[in-house]
């Protein structure tokens, strides 16, 4: 019996994930949950290290959904949430936020550009096409969610993916990141390129790889192409694995590429691996979050850098990239704020991190403070069709990412095989 029973249960607690009514635990702006809910029952006054007002609020899924659409519909803006399993994690992770110190603390690193050689020669080799077909693959999925076997297999194809376009390295090695107790069945995705040098040196460059209908968003069959949101994202990772891999690029630090897990339901994925990092002590010199880079109307800028819950010197140094690399073939870029938890680099802030978001600027502004945003995020019409059915403007992103990667990680000095001695080694 014990041995017929056993099946048995497996199949009950691996159909557990789909019953999707649990409770969650969201700490999101205050004046946000007070305004979409009028009551709340966290009386306590939160607040982050930054002096953000926060508030802890029980939430069902339904609650979740009428949070996400009050910011976007109400607010007219973005700004998320992180959300946990139970009240005591919600409160520990406040207890041991750390966003003070990714904002403003120096972190012994210096970003220095130096590196056109590398740079340059990429520049050229993003391929808009490469880019569209792959949001196009990501986008026939009817969904990305986390709960349903498509969330599940979409994050193996980006696995695999990533892994061809890398090539046959032993250098290089491809993850499904599995230690998150609350991304359902969806894995996040890591591909990790070991610096020849440096490599206990991290450069991260990510974007969720899940996708949501802000109207069904419970439904396993909700259809979800997110095609800006944010299968850009993850094209665009995967374009710039392919152009800095195809032509044996060898860096000196060691470069990570993520897919995250359930972005949409509270950063869940990224705030797994980032709170992993920080509680290993890895060295992170600094995260990169491509979170919709696809859309453009009208006279919009090209790029908005993303101003709040991102690294003063970090975003310095995007600047400076952007400048360097982008604005000479005429490109323009300004800023913007997403506040509280609005995309996965929050969670790198959150634990410490040195992180940064540059975001397509969308539409021309009508506001101060206006994000530009994509008017078919969340929908069944956040299509390719509705890009265009092109991939012009993740090219730039490519581009950004490409700079990015060869200005942080730089390029190896030596051949594979060289032993290497590399304290104090200042060469680049
Ligand atoms: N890609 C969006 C964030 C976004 C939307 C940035 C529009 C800039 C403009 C992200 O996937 C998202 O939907 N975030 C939610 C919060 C999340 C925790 C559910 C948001 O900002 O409302
Ligand atoms: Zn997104």
């Amino acid at each position: 019996m014990r041995h017929a029973a056993l099946p048995a249960l497996l199949a009950i607690a691996t159909a557990l994930p789909a019953v999707a009514s649990d409770d969650v635990y969201v700490v999101a702006g205050r004046h946000t949950l007070d305004a979409a809910f009028a009551r709340l029952d966290d009386a306590t006054p939160w607040a982050d290290s930054l002096g953000t007002p926060l508030a802890v609020a029980r939430l069902d899924a339904e609650g979740v959904a009428t949070l996400v659409r009050h910011v976007h519909e109400v607010e007219r803006r973005c700004g998320g949430f992180f959300a946990f399993a139970s009240r005591p994690e919600a409160e520990a992770f406040l207890a041991g936020e750390r966003a003070r110190d990714a904002v403003d603390a120096p972190h012994g690193f210096t970003y220095t550009i130096d590196n056109a050689a590398t740079v340059e020669a990429w520049l050229p080799q993003v391929d808009a096409g490469h880019i569209r077909d792959t949001i196009a693959t990501l986008s026939a999925w009817r969904n990305r969610w986390y709960l349903s076997s498509y969330g599940a297999a979409a994050a193996s194809w980006i696995r695999d993916d990533w892994l061809a376009r890398a090539g046959d390295r032993d250098d290089v090695e491809a993850e499904l990141f599995n230690d998150c107790d609350d991304c359902g069945v969806q894995p996040s995705v890591i591909l990790t390129v070991r610096g020849a040098e440096l490599p206990d040196e991290i450069i991260v460059v990510g974007g969720h790889l899940d996708s949501i209908n802000g109207l069904q968003s419970n439904n396993p069959e909700q259809v979800a192409p997110g095609a800006d949101d944010d299968a850009s994202g993850i094209a665009t990772i995967g374009e710039i694995i392919r152009v800095a891999l195809a032509d044996g690029w060898r860096p000196r630090r060691t470069v990570k590429f993520m897919g995250y897990a359930a972005e949409e339901v509270g950063l869940r994925g990224s705030r797994a691996i980032a709170s992993r990092f920080a509680a290993d002590g890895a060295n992170v010199v600094g995260v990169l979050q491509l979170d919709m880079t696809n859309y453009k109307a009208g006279t919009a800028y090209d790029m908005q850098l993303i101003s709040d819950r991102s690294s003063s010197a970090l975003n310095t140094f995007l600047g400076e990239l952007f400048d360097t690399y982008l604005a000479p073939g005429g490109l323009t870029r300004t800023s913007v704020a997403c506040n509280y938890g609005c995309s996965d680099h929050a969670s790198w802030t959150a634990a410490g991190f040195p992180a940064a978001m540059m975001f397509e600027a969308g539409e021309p502004r009508e506001f101060p403070g206006d994000l530009g945003a994509f008017p078919y995020i969340h929908s069944t019409q956040d299509t390719l069709a509705n890009m265009g059915d092109s991939a012009g403007n993740s090219v730039k992103f490519a581009r950004l990412g490409l700079a990015f990667i060869g200005e942080l990680a730089k390029t190896a000095q030596a051949a594979p095989g060289d032993i290497l001695f590399v304290d104090g080694f200042e060469g680049g």
